[in-house]
């Protein structure tokens, strides 16, 4: 049985930011999110989130995360000051606590199974997680004796020069068990250089203490500045490219690209440099994504090439040829076999399969159908200055070059559109259209000058 219990009531004054420390973005999830999707498969009791400073950003943050309980820390006078606010919550309760810092996001499930494994097989008061690094500084060191039990642990602003050397570190991840550390709760004091209540305090003081290394130090680095929040977002995305890469997927110059966890890649996927894939992104198999492209939020189906564009919020059916420099956003759907060419812009516009918009247009609030061409310079007019207004178009249509669809406007199927027309009313199936003033020649209407 385990309760599990989330630091997150600290300002974060290192990060020097007005968003509370937890709530920064680490690859497209906040630092709290991930501590507690870390703790989801032990499936755990509860789920209490200690907040504080600008609690209600935080809360509001959270919302979408079921079965999250908020504790507030009204003032912050450190993690054994917040560890206290639970009393009252955890009133008879006599299972572990596994307590997390919530600026520690890069922790494996794994780490806390085996962890909470050797505090319940050992049935320890509290199991503590550890790790030897090389800088250790900023954290606290952990001293043990030689049967590995903890004897001390020293805030490395408390440490004498001698203390400070010590490479062994707390990662501020602890299993309790709560009967013994509530009891024990109450006699915290504030005796150190930041005058604030430790929880490492009460390491030592509950009973059987056990401190177990980390496997992967990377783990257990805690996000106090933007220099580490830049390091995470490193190993984080070295983590995601080496799962897709052994998963079948080309990364070309990896070192150029980003990916957010949240991406979804199927084998045969190539991703050329200077590619950064975000969000609830999926990109099926044999697509070639790139060079210098953004997908956000969309789907892109297979064998899709894109090249030096921007894909947001919008679907991409198999086949198709996105690109270089275009840009579809706002639930753009493309159909299979389109070419969206260089400076073409799709706003909520869907377009049929086999349906080609190759240069240089604008498409907003536009329903097109299949087969359709669109001529290069081609403008839906959607915008009257106050409301946004749909343009229709049927199959087999071609407008010519540099024509202007005034919306709300409905052309047929099989219409052709002559190049230059700015057409203002509805075309029926088949028809021509010219809108646009006829030519005018004047003959020998330039003066003699000299
Ligand atoms: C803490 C540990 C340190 C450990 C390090 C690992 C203590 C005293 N020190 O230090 O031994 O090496 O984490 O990353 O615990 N918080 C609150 N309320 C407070 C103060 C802090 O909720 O009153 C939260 C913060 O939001 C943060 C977490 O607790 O998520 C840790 O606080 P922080 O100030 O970053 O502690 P460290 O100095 O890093
Ligand atoms: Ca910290």
């Amino acid at each position: 049985m385990v309760v599990v219990a989330i630091l997150a009531a600290g300002k974060g004054t290192r990060m020097k930011s007005n968003l509370p420390k937890v709530l920064h973005s680490l690859g497209g999830k906040s630092l709290v999110e991930r501590v507690i999707e870390s703790v989801e498969p032990l499936a755990p009791e509860r789920r209490l989130v200690i907040v504080g400073y600008q609690s209600e950003e935080v809360k509001t943050a959270l919302t979408e995360i079921s079965e999250v309980e908020f504790v507030e820390q009204t003032v912050q006078l450190g993690t054994g000051h917040a560890i206290q606010q639970l009393l009252p919550h955890l009133k008879g309760y006599t299972g572990d606590l596994l307590i997390l810092n919530g600026d520690v996001p890069l922790l494996r499930t794994e780490t806390l199974k085996n962890l909470l494994q050797i505090h319940q097989e050992n049935q320890n008061s509290c199991t503590i997680l550890t790790a030897n690094l090389a800088n250790p500084k900023g954290y606290g060191r952990v001293f043990c004796d030689r049967d590995g039990v903890v004897q001390q642990m020293v805030e490395d602003k408390d440490c004498t020069p001698e203390q400070r050397k010590n490479n062994r570190v707390n990662a501020g991840i602890y299993c309790f068990r709560w009967s013994d550390l509530s009891k024990f709760l109450p006699h915290l004091e504030a005796n150190n250089a930041q005058k604030e209540y430790y929880l490492t305090d009460a390491v030592t003081q509950v009973g059987k203490v056990m401190a177990v290394d980390v496997e992967d130090d990377q783990e257990i680095l805690g996000i106090n500045d933007r220099l580490q929040l830049a390091t995470a977002y490193d190993i984080l995305q070295k983590r995601i490219k080496e799962k897709w890469l052994l998963a079948g997927v080309t990364l070309i110059d990896p070192a150029s690209i980003t990916i957010d966890e949240t991406v979804e890649l199927q084998p045969d996927v190539i991703i050329e440099p200077q590619t950064h894939l975000r969000g609830k992104t999926l990109i099926k198999s044999g697509s070639r994504i790139g060079p210098g492209s953004l997908i956000e939020n969309s789907q892109i189906g297979e064998n899709v090439a894109v090249q030096y564009s921007v894909v947001t919020d919008s679907f991409v059916e198999a086949g198709t040829k996105i690109g270089p420099y275009a840009h579809l956003r706002g639930h753009a759907e493309v159909g299979a076999n389109c070419r969206i060419g260089n400076f073409v812009e799709l706003k909520n516009t869907q377009l049929g399969d086999r349906t080609n918009v190759s240069h240089l247009s604008y498409l907003g609030d536009t329903t097109a159908g299949t087969q359709v061409n669109i001529g290069a310079g081609t403008i839906t007019a959607n915008y009257d200055g106050v409301k946004k207004h749909r343009t229709r178009i049927g199959d087999r249509t071609k407008t010519g070059s540099n024509s202007v669809l005034v919306a709300p406007i409905t052309v047929g199927n099989d219409v052709y559109i002559a190049a230059g027309s700015t057409v203002t009313e509805d075309v029926e199936n088949d028809a021509l259209v010219i809108a646009r003033s006829r030519q005018v020649v004047k003959p020998g209407w330039k003066r003699k000058t000299e």
